[in-house]
């Protein structure tokens, strides 16, 4: 098997590729990512030198690069994406570009190579806030995201999903909540807290406290993204539009 992921040398893509290279000795993983400030190839120097790893250095938004680095590939794990709520806010359009304009043009190399699968990493945050402590979302929940960074994965969940209907096109689309654990940019809750905290210096604190966030530590999702990975479409997932 060969995986073409992307924006692996940032926090998730870094913790699956190491995953699936420990899993399965006989896949191969082709990691493009385009090194912007949240991506660090030390995040995979352990395995910079295994055979069975590529590393291509270009945006998903190149589809000359992308399009010659898919051949052979039987799968597309798609972690690329601006996913800092906060620099959302400060500034839109690395969000537009990466998340939608991005993703679309990653679509369209994809679906002409004609790979059998392909996992695109959004987001529980296109739901937006629970009205209850003690609410849940499902997959039926409305889209509602409440920031540009949100707004931006659930436009692009909209185009995942109208080349499903329109093409077959082989998507499935992923929504996990908060990550935590090893290699994540220290931006984040958790790295922000602790290293302030081993700094002896102050912590943020968000609105007035009294927010509340679901944790999922990193290695679950990828276990999650693995699962997906080896099941087969369901009927339905790869439907086609209707006369
Ligand atoms: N971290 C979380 O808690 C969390 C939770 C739910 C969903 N997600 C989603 O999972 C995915 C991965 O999240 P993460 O935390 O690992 O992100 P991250 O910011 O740590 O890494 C993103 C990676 O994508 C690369 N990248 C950015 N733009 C690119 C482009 N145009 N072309 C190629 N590479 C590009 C970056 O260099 C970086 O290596 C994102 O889609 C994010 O929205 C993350």
């Amino acid at each position: 098997m060969k995986i073409f992921v992307t924006g692996g040398c940032g926090f998730i893509g870094s913790n699956f590729i190491r995953y699936i290279l420990k899993k399965y000795p006989d896949y191969e993983v082709v990691n493009l990512d385009a090194l912007t400030y949240a991506g660090n190839r030390e995040n995979l120097r352990d395995i910079e030198a295994d055979q069975r790893y590529q590393f291509i250095h270009g945006r998903i938004e190149d589809t000359k690069t992308v399009s010659d680095a898919l051949k052979g590939t039987d799968l597309v794990v798609n972690f690329a994406a601006e996913s800092h709520v906060d620099r959302s806010i400060i500034d839109t359009q690395p969000f537009l570009m990466t998340n939608i304009v991005g993703l679309q043009a990653l679509i369209d190399s994809v679906r002409r190579a004609g790979i059998q699968k392909f996992i695109h990493l959004s987001t529980d945050e296109v739901y937006g806030s629970l009205e209850t402590d003690d609410g849940i979302f499902t997959e039926e929940t409305p889209l509602a995201p409440n920031s540009p960074y949100s707004a931006s994965k659930a436009a692009g969940d909209l185009l995942i999903r109208a080349c499903i209907k329109t093409y077959g096109f082989p998507a499935v689309i992923v929504r996990p909540s908060n990550n935590y654990g090893p290699f994540q940019y220290p931006e984040k809750l958790i790295p922000l807290m602790v290293t302030n905290l081993m700094d002896k210096k102050p912590v943020p604190v968000y609105g007035k406290g009294e927010n509340i966030r679901d944790w999922l530590y990193v290695e679950d999702t990828c276990t999650a993204i693995d699962t997906i990975m080896q099941r087969k479409a369901r009927r339905g997932i790869q439907c086609r539009r209707r006369k």
